[in-house]
């Protein structure tokens, strides 16, 4: 045993396989339509119909907490797997948008009371829940963790421009969650790609801005806030379904399949025409596409678990589905994981 009470692993457990035992989600409780944005901005529900696929989205009222809504996705991924809260070994939460600069991860541990689990925030925006399930398979192919819960949550709501009509008609609140299981007999995550292009971060941005602040008469400092999402929406709709398809090709490749194989895509929920492209782009049939974005809007790393939980609960996603899931966003980064559905 090691001083954290865990087995020490050896070299023999090296490539262990990776399966996805559990799902859960967790839906901000108020619900705002077109037409009531409409009352906010010069908008309308036929517009953002139209070129977005969006009817309304979900969001968090004042008093709720990241840390609340991402243990209450756990909490169900873990129960669907039929675990307890101290089997896990690690908690990873994707996020833009913790409650403490510090980390919302650990706050989430207590919440559960997952006592043996090392917990840490990962960043990376709308592509953050698949970077986040490929970081926790790297400690489990190593034998090191046995079992993981990878959460993506985001409150955006708080830190988008209300009187911005470009963006604040895009986004909304939520957390979904998977649980993720080492096995020596069987791996589900048959491939991965991951990408960052920094020389486009400006497309998209959530950024500090301080102001100078005088410490003494020679030493200076910069204090101040996060400031109101921007983004442009051409370039990233042009980013999108540029790289989308030809990350969910390499995967592919990776795995030795064809397009064919896939039995559900599950894209980052931005928009419904950039995952219609996507799928036009590659030959996979539009009924294959798992959409939500209709009832909660862009969730940024929470929407892919969110569209997964959905298709899982209401037996669209049946065990051994083959899933082709793809994520993008600010960074820019965007990444794709292929798996089969084990749960
Ligand atoms: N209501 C009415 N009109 C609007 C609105 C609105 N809410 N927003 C923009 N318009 C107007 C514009 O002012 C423009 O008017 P103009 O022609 O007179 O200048 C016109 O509509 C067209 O604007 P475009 O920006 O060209 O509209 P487009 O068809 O590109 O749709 C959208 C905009 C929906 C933002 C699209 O570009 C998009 O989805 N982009 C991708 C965004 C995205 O995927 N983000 C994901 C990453 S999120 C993350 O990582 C956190």
């Amino acid at each position: 045993m090691n001083t954290s009470g865990r087995e020490t692993t050896g070299l023999d457990q090296l490539n262990m396989g990776i399966t996805f035992i559990g799902c859960g989600a967790a839906i901000a409780p108020q619900s705002l339509s077109n037409e009531e944005l409409g009352k906010l901005v010069e908008t309308s529900d036929e517009w953002i119909q139209t070129r977005t696929g969006i009817k309304e989205r979900t969001l968090c009222p004042p008093g709720h907490s990241l840390a609340s809504l991402a243990a209450q996705a756990g909490e169900k991924a873990i129960a669907m797997a039929g675990l307890v809260p101290t089997d896990l070994d690690l908690i990873l939460l994707a996020t833009s948008t913790p409650d403490d600069l510090f980390g919302t991860a650990p706050q989430v541990q207590g919440l559960l009371g997952a006592t043996r689990a090392v917990a840490f925030d990962l960043t990376a925006a709308c592509s953050g829940f698949v970077f986040a399930v490929i970081t926790a398979a790297q400690f489990m192919r190593t034998g090191l963790y046995r079992r993981v819960l990878v959460i993506g949550g985001d409150i955006l709501s708080r830190w988008v421009d209300w009187s911005d009509r470009t963006t604040c008609v895009l986004f909304g609140d939520g957390a979904g969650a998977v649980v993720l299981e080492a096995n020596p007999t069987q791996d589900q995550l048959l491939a991965f790609d991951l990408y960052t292009d920094g020389t486009l971060n400006s497309a998209l941005n959530l950024s500090f801005q301080g102001e100078r602040r005088s410490l003494l008469a020679d030493k200076a400092i910069s204090q101040g806030t996060y400031q109101p999402i921007t983004m442009n929406g051409r370039e990233i709709y042009r980013f999108a379904v540029a790289k989308v398809p030809e990350v969910i090709e390499k995967v592919l490749f990776q795995a030795n399949l064809p397009v064919t194989a896939i039995d559900w895509l599950i894209l980052h929920q931005a928009n419904q025409r950039i995952m219609e492209a996507v799928a036009d782009r590659l030959g996979i049939p539009q009924t294959k596409i798992v959409s939500h974005l209709d009832k909660y809007g862009n969730t940024s790393a929470a929407s892919i678990p969110l569209a997964l939980d959905a298709a899982v609960r209401s037996g669209q996603i049946r065990p051994g589905d083959l899933i082709a899931t793809a994520g993008f966003g600010a960074g820019l980064s965007w990444g794709s994981a292929l798996f089969r559905w084990g749960g």
